[in-house]
Order: structure tokens, then sequence, then C-alpha cells
């Protein structure tokens, strides 16, 4: 196998064999970015452990530098230290920041800089990203009293933010997004008072566990944890963080296990922080054979080892309530729902259209080209199993989620695939194709 993690031209896969062995997935993505952005606007020194060395986190931190803080390089296995600037140290940067492909990197961005009054920053990002939608973010920043001007009436990057004083406020986010309820919390320790984000169901909670660690003054309550109020005017203090495995990662080795014959697999220090385990409810629901090792806290977040082994499957329903807990899991769902019995149903999953590309439409497109009976709805996707996929020219379209779930349908498949732009898997998981030859049994 050509290495692909620098390399775009097409991967062949051949299916059949199985799949042995022991994998440590790299760092959580989403605590990543948030361990480098709290780290820059603390006091003092934050050391991360365990950071994901991938094209995101190196976009975050790359926006970091050209503001004036020391974010030392980012290399696998090393410790990375961030100097803090403090809550309002960021110099105003002479150039436009590049958030690359990260969602995370541009919205967390912009509720971090609209309060830094007087200066002025745009943010842009590659193609997938200039056609994803930031009103979501611009919209309740502008109840705080932000200016973000951009395409579509700032709604799409390139976005520029004149820094201005904020007011506390109290939002509502239409959507369960992390991403916005971050961006608010981030603008919100700034402000002149209190404010407060309300979302319709609780998204990933890791940006209210680290700030809080940092010394944040953060309260979480409401039916489900669904409020969040940040209160300005306590210090951050850099923090040691010690970042988990993402569990989003684990997830193509978690369903790949479960649906390879004969696969024995055991995915350590995986995160398994409640907001983002639905991936485990459903596997469960599916009846895999999943095990749960060395439960522990490591951080503030809880962690453990999980041990996965094929066996009989079942389809699965998927609703709108469990949405935000497995938001990123559904491509590689798609492919487990192909090797279960029944008919599996997705719904309330329309956020899927919004993210690195349109997953609804693109896991359909692409696994459908492999043979599945995938039918894709405005807001989820309906699979019919047991189904036979066979080996097919696919693509990823760019899309690091699609490469790996396309990866993890090629295993099973008859025959071989050649996969377009695998390189696409290095925003998340550079070594993944390491790890799937190396456990190729
Ligand atoms: C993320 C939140 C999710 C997720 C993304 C990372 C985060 O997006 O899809 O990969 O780090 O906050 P939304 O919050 O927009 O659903």
């Amino acid at each position: 196998m050509a290495h692909p993690a620098a390399d775009p031209s097409p991967l062949t896969l051949t299916g059949g064999g199985s799949l042995r062995g022991t994998v440590t997935v790299p760092g959580d993505k989403s605590i990543s970015h948030r361990a480098l952005l709290f780290g820059a606007i603390a006091e003092g020194a934050t050391r991360i452990e365990g950071l994901l060395p991938a094209e995101d986190p190196l976009s975050t931190a790359a926006c970091l530098r050209a503001m004036g803080v020391a974010v030392s390089p980012i290399e696998a296995g090393q410790p990375v230290t961030v100097q803090g600037v403090g809550l309002d140290g960021f110099r105003e940067p002479e150039d436009v920041l590049d958030c690359g492909n990260s969602g995370t990197t541009m919205r967390l961005m912009l509720g971090l800089l609209a309060g830094r009054a007087g200066r002025h920053f745009v943010l842009n990002g590659d193609a997938s990203l200039r056609r994803r939608p930031m009103r979501r973010v611009g919209g309740p920043l502008a109840e705080m009293g932000a200016t973000i001007a951009g395409r579509d009436g700032g709604n799409l990057a390139p976005l520029a933010i004149q820094g201005r004083g904020l007011q506390g406020a109290t939002v509502r986010t239409p959507v369960a997004s992390a991403q916005v309820k971050s961006a608010i919390l981030l603008a919100g320790l700034t402000a002149d008072g209190p404010t407060t984000v309300i979302e319709p169901v609780q998204s990933r909670d890791h940006s209210e566990r680290m700030l809080r660690a940092f010394g944040a003054d953060l309260v979480v309550g409401g039916a489900g944890n669904t409020q969040v109020t940040v209160t300005p005017g306590a210090a951050l203090r850099g923090q040691h963080v010690i970042v988990p495995g993402d569990i989003s990662s684990a997830a193509f080795w978690l369903v790949a296990g479960a649906i390879t014959p004969g696969a024995e697999l055991t995915v350590q220090n995986v995160g398994l922080n409640p907001s983002r385990t639905g991936i485990l409810e459903v596997l469960e629901q599916m009846g895999a054979r999943i095990t749960v090792l060395n439960a522990r806290d490591v951080a503030g977040e809880p962690v453990g080892d999980l041990q996965v082994s094929h066996g009989p499957l079942q389809a699965f329903t998927i609703g709108e309530e469990l949405i935000p807990r497995l938001v990123d899991e559904i491509p590689v769902l798609a492919v487990a729902a192909c090797c279960a019995e029944g008919v599996s149903r997705v719904t309330g999953a329309a956020e899927l259209r919004v993210k690195e590309t349109d997953r609804l439409a693109v896991m359909a497109r692409q696994l459908g080209a492999m043979g599945a009976r995938i039918e894709e709805h405005a807001d989820g996707l309906t699979i019919q199993g047991e189904t036979a996929l066979h080996g097919a020219e696919v693509d990823s379209e760019t899309d690091h989620r699609v490469a790996m779930s396309l990866a993890v349908a090629a295993q099973i498949a008859s025959g071989t695939t050649r996969l377009h732009r695998p390189d696409a898997a290095a925003v998340s998981y550079p070594t993944f194709w390491d790890d799937l030859e190396r456990l190729r049994a």
C-alpha cells in the first residue's frame, strides 16, 4: 500500500481477511482544539499531552501563532506547550487566518475574536469550509454586539471580524452544536455581564469541563444540562491537559471489528465522555460484542479501553435526540447497517448536510456504488441489511470520515475497491492507513 497520508492518488483496498490486534487512536480532535485555544487565552503556560497531531489542530495552532501565541511544534508523541497571552492578549494578525478544513477552528475563533476591541481579523478556509454555514455563530454573537461580515450576509467565509466590547446575553441556539455553544461561551468570557446559552439538546461538553478546569466561572443547568452560563471576571490559568483518544476515530475500528468475520480488536485509551458515547449505545442496540475495560478518569474526562469482536448484528434506529452524541459516527454506522439484519433508520440528522461534505448525500452515493441499498432522505438515511458489498471505484469527496468509513466497507466487500482522495483522513487520523495495514490479519 502506498502511503496515502501525503499522497492523493487512489488507494487500492482488498476485501476479505480479518482484523486482529491492539490500536491506540490519536488524541480527541475536539479536546485538542480546546486545549490549544484555552491555553492561548490563559495566564502562564499550558502543557498538553496526547494532542492530536493532525491537520485540523495544526490549523488552530497556526492561527494562534499568527496572533503572537507561542505554540511549540506539534509532533506525534511529544507534549505541546502553549504560552498563554491572557484573555485580551491576541495581537492583530497581519494576514488572513487560515482555518483550513476545520469548522471547529473557524467557529470557536469567531467567538474568541469578536470581543477583541480595536483589532481586525479575517478568517478563511478551504473550499469545503467556505461552503459551511457560519451565521449560526455570527447570529448569536451579533446579539452580543459583535460585528462580523462575510459573503451571503455574513454566513460564508471569508469572514471579517471587527473586534469590539461585547454585552452579556441569553442566547437560544436552534441547533445542538458544541461549536456554536463554545463560540458563545468564549465570547462571554470578556462580555460586560453573564452570558447564557440554551441548547435544544445538550451537545458535547468538552468546553464546559475544560473552561472550568482553567478557572472560568461556569454553571451548567437546565433539563438535560442544556443551559450553560459563563460569568466574566475569573482569571484563566494555564493547565496540564491530557487528551484522551478520539472516540470518533475509535468508531472506525469498533465497526470494522463488529462486521469483519473473525475480527478481534482492542482500542486503547478512548475518551468516553457521555456526550460522545452514542456510538456505543447504537452498537449495543445492534448486539455488537463490545466490552469496556479499565474505565478511569483522566484529567476531567472519562476514559477506557474497548474490546470488540465480530458477531451477528441487528438493524438500528437513530432519532433526533441521539444525533448530537454521535453526529460524526453516522457515516461509519451506515456501513455497519449494511451488515445488520433488518432495516436501519437515521432521522433528525439534517446537520450532516453541513459537515465537511453533505454526508447524507456522499454516503448514499459512495456506499451505493459498492452495492449498499441505501436511501437518502432530507434528514436521514434508510439502509437495508444484510447486503453484500462489492469493491468499486469510490471517492472520499475530500471528507476524512467518509474516507475511513469507505475503507471499513472495503474491508468486508468482495474484490478490490479503489478509493480516490484517501489523503483526506489526515484531517483527524493521519496514521489510519498504517493502523489498517498493521491490523489486517
Ligand atoms: C465539534 C462539534 C461537532 C462535530 C465536530 C467537532 C466540536 O460539530 O461534528 O466534528 O469540536 O465542537 P457541531 O457542534 O457543529 O455539531
